[in-house]
């Protein structure tokens, strides 16, 4: 699919900006670009109160620019309407997959978030970043046993799987401290988003079948050694319905009151996160405020309905906090023309630090970050410099006229990129900084030449 915005000597890459003035009232999910994007009087892209060009030169080419501003908000946002819609307790925790470093782990903790984790990596990173092991969840649908032994010892709580997982683990723990854990459940609810973050519908890799459920309870109420605490569901990601979150609590109370029927009170029920952000124009996601409510609302209905005590309700987003908050920014090189079909522009990085347009055929738009005001006059192929024909980060751009050197600027890449990020023919990892008030922090070093030698081994017998 491409774009199909054409060119338009009328605008600039200054369209795509918000009108100033109300960056504290709107959901930072909502916005092409971080809360704090402005022009400055040298015409250049600013974020952070930093110069986006000078910010290349200081730290090197192709750049992650975090934006602490909008990290922030989105998650006091989330917290903010959780308390508000909600009368129990309630948590959000920030599924780290979307970008897990130390720097974003302690910053949303900081926020007064918890963390869900998906590997020994994450859950390591987590702790080191200094999150409580009471607040850390830990995913995943085939965790190793060095893996649980590692949540056990940690103490974090353990959102079970299968059953491999749920019988080692009874295994691993003593009745004398049990572990606490939840089960993941397929919902068996559809929501329209792309196939590869489709997760809720019941031919899935994830969870347990909800027709195991009963002999799950039942195996679990007759393990002390298991603390089984809650439930937990996700029903996929980048959603912007709002009914698929919305029938969740139903389904979810459903499996609360079958639990009782066990001899289990459980104490948290989990929705998962996959709130959607805007990539471009025709992008409309619910505010992280309207999300919540929708949550909020469907889970207290479905618990006084079914005469249910409250269960501390838990949500795990991980786009529409972070996805926002950053932008790549990259150095113009090679161009070419096919007359007649169109015209490429290369940048110095690509499906190694964003593999979304590659995997997804996720769709971006871009802005030429040292000249705002320059009209966007020419249809580009924005291309990466992988050797791989597939390797375009935007098809039918619209940009100015580009010369070598000119800096460009992908929105909306805080989420699953740098995650995804590889060292594809070698390719060193950008750096990533993050901006605030005109400060721009290190939080991820440039890999170097050596870095990417750090694993390799050359055999005696071929040394020489
Ligand atoms: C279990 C689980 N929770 C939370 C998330 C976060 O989803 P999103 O980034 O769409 O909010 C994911 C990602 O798909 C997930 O697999």
């Amino acid at each position: 699919m491409v774009s199909t915005v054409p060119p338009n000597v009328e605008i600039s890459s200054r369209h795509y900006l918000e009108p100033p003035g109300q960056s504290e009232a709107v959901s930072p999910n909502q916005l092409l670009l971080p809360l704090t994007a402005t022009v400055n009087d040298q015409d250049h892209l600013e974020v952070g109160g930093c110069d986006v060009p000078l910010l290349l030169e200081r730290f090197g080419s192709p750049l992650y620019i975090l934006d602490a501003e909008s990290l922030r908000v989105a998650c006091q946002q989330y917290r903010d309407s959780f308390q508000r819609y909600y009368p129990g307790e309630s948590l959000v925790i920030y599924a780290s997959k979307a970008w897990n470093t130390l720097a974003v782990c302690a910053l949303v903790a900081r926020e007064g978030l918890g963390i869900d984790v998906v590997s020994a990596g994450e859950l390591y990173t987590a702790q080191i970043a200094g999150i409580p092991a009471d607040i850390t969840y830990f995913h995943g649908n085939n965790k190793s046993r060095e893996e649980l032994e590692m949540a056990v010892a940690t103490g974090c709580r353990v959102v079970v799987d299968n059953w491999l997982e749920l019988k080692t683990l009874a295994n691993l723990a003593d009745g004398a401290d049990p572990t606490p854990i939840l089960l993941r459940v397929t919902p068996g609810i559809e929501c329209h988003t792309h196939e590869y973050i489709r997760t809720g519908h019941i031919d899935s890799k994830f969870g347990f079948d909800p027709d195991q459920l009963e002999a799950v309870f039942e195996f679990v109420s007759q393990h002390p050694s298991l603390n089984c605490l809650g439930v937990h569901a996700h029903i996929g990601s980048q959603i912007f319905e709002l009914n698929p979150h919305a029938d969740l609590g139903g389904v979810m109370a459903n499996w609360l009151a079958m639990a009782q029927g066990h001899g289990l009170t459980l104490s948290e029920l989990d929705v998962g996160g996959g709130l959607g952000i805007r990539y471009t124009e025709s992008d409309d996601p619910p505010s992280i405020d309207t999300w919540a409510k929708t949550v909020c609302e469907a889970v207290l209905m479905a618990c006084q309905q079914r005469n249910l005590p409250l269960p501390k309700l838990i949500c795990e987003p991980g786009r529409s906090l972070i996805g926002t908050a950053c932008i790549t920014a990259y150095t113009i090189g090679s161009q070419k023309t096919v007359p007649g079909i169109r015209s490429y522009a290369a940048v110095d990085g690509g499906m190694s630090d964003n593999p979304r347009p590659i995997t997804y055929q996720s769709i971006y738009r871009v802005l030429l970050a040292n000249r705002m005001s320059a009209p966007l006059s020419e249809t580009v192929t924005l291309a990466g410099k992988h050797c791989e024909s597939g390797d375009i980060l935007i098809n039918n751009a619209q940009l100015p006229e580009l010369v070598p050197g000119d800096v460009v600027a992908i929105p909306g890449t805080g989420a699953y990129n740098y995650s995804m990020a590889s060292n594809y023919n070698r390719v060193p990892r950008p750096a990533a900084v993050l901006a605030h008030q005109g400060e721009a922090e290190l939080i991820i070093r440039r890999e170097t030449l050596q870095d990417l030698l750090r694993q390799d081994c050359l055999p005696e017998s071929l040394n020489g």
